[in-house]
């Protein structure tokens, strides 16, 4: 039996990977550590959680005392480290929760796996990241596995740190890790404050949609369960020391996705084709807002042999779909301080 831990498994990405792995691997005990922020909700998780080899753990990741007791009651095998602040616009109006959280957080975890890890035979630890880190692409080029980061809002300075201390543990310590820097992702179960759920629930309610500056800026945007696939690979192939870029070669300028959406939610909704459309508000810009990301991803297609399975319109047409058959997930989250947050992100633009 392995024992897993993967940290923020309650939030989007993670609740994901845990459900992939509570399913698809029986013999692990599979370890969610997650302390529920706004953006970890464990009803993503209502149909494993009652799964044996499924266990949760409050605990925040930043008490560094607490990850050594956990560490040391669990003796966890392996972690896959994906708890962190992950929302560019609040590390904009809050950069000190995102050092603390991405950067002392992981050293944490990284100093919970030396006390425990006396061989290091059979451990990993994996540190789930973003192609944020290295900066941002003008109209042409890629990210590779060694494009220099560059990371400049505090949300990748903060993810650029956080990778930089796994390299430096597995540098100076031996600690094994390996890292993999992902695009953006989509789907299920993601908090509306990011693009995607938030454009589809505004025209849902026939909100207006805002549009940072000129939505020209770039994604390339990949489906959340084809990352959890990544991940998976990564965890059990990937080469220990090394980092792979996950990304669906599939970008998009955000203007032209946010007509798609309009499109799509249009005919889902049965409104006048344009209907959607005319929601769009330019509103004032991010600042430093990034142009455009666009990940290389040879790498892990060519040496672990994964590639994105969906189509971009299919996975967007699934994700509209869940949104709009989950009524009560949205409804959920965004109560409480959500209004606040969106009146004071939103309002003063
Ligand atoms: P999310 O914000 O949806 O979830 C983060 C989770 O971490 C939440 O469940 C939250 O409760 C938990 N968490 C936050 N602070 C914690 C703390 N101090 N202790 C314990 N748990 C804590 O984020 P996401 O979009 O699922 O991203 C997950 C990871 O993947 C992050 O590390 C992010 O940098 C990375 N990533 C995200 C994307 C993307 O498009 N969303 C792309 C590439 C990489
Ligand atoms: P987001 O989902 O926040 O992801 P990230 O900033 O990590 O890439 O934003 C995706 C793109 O959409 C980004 O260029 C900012 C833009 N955007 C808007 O134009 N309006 C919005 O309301 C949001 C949340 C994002």
């Amino acid at each position: 039996m392995k024992k897993i831990l993967i940290t923020g498994g309650a939030g989007f990405i993670g609740s994901h990977v845990v459900r992939r792995f509570v399913k698809k691997y029986p013999d692990y005990h599979i370890v969610n550590l997650d302390n529920l922020t706004y953006a970890g909700n464990l009803a993503n998780l209502k149909d494993i959680e009652n799964e044996p080899n499924y266990e949760f753990v409050k605990a925040d990741i930043t008490d560094g005392e607490l990850m050594n007791t956990l560490f040391k009651k669990f003796q966890f095998d392996g972690v896959i480290h994906l708890a962190a602040e992950s929302h560019v616009d609040r590390s904009i109006s809050n950069p000190m929760e995102f050092i603390h959280t991405n950067i002392i957080g992981t050293v944490n975890l990284l100093n919970a796996a030396r006390l425990i890890w006396e061989n290091f035979e059979g451990k990993r630890f994996y540190q789930i990241s973003t192609d944020e880190v290295y900066g941002s692409l003008g109209a042409t080029g890629f990210f590779y596995e060694h494009t220099a980061y560059d990371p400049r809002s505090p949300y990748s300075a903060s993810k650029a740190s956080a990778d930089h201390l796994v390299g430096a543990y597995y540098h100076t310590f031996g600690l094994p890790s390996v890292i993999s820097n992902c695009s953006n992702n989509y789907g299920s179960f993601q908090f509306p404050e990011k693009l995607i759920p938030l454009v589809i629930n505004n025209i849902k309610y026939s909100k207006q949609i805002p549009v940072y500056g000129k939505g020209e800026n770039i994604r390339d945007w990949l489906f959340v369960e084809d990352h959890a696939a990544a991940i998976d690979l990564i965890f059990h192939k990937g080469i220990t020391g090394e980092t792979y870029n996950i990304g669906g070669h599939n970008e998009w300028k955000n203007i032209d996705l946010i007509k798609l959406l309009c499109k799509i939610m249009d005919r889902k909704l049965e409104r006048t084709a344009g209907t959607s459309e005319k929601l769009i508000s330019f509103v004032k810009d991010r600042a430093g807002h990034d142009l455009r990301y666009a990940i290389d991803s040879h790498k892990i297609q060519n040496a672990l042999g994964w590639k994105p399975s969906l189509k971009f319109e299919e996975g967007l047409e699934k994700t509209v779909e869940w949104y709009l058959t989950h009524e009560a997930w949205m409804n959920d989250v965004t109560t409480g301080d959500y209004q606040k947050y969106y009146d004071k992100q939103y309002g003063k633009r």
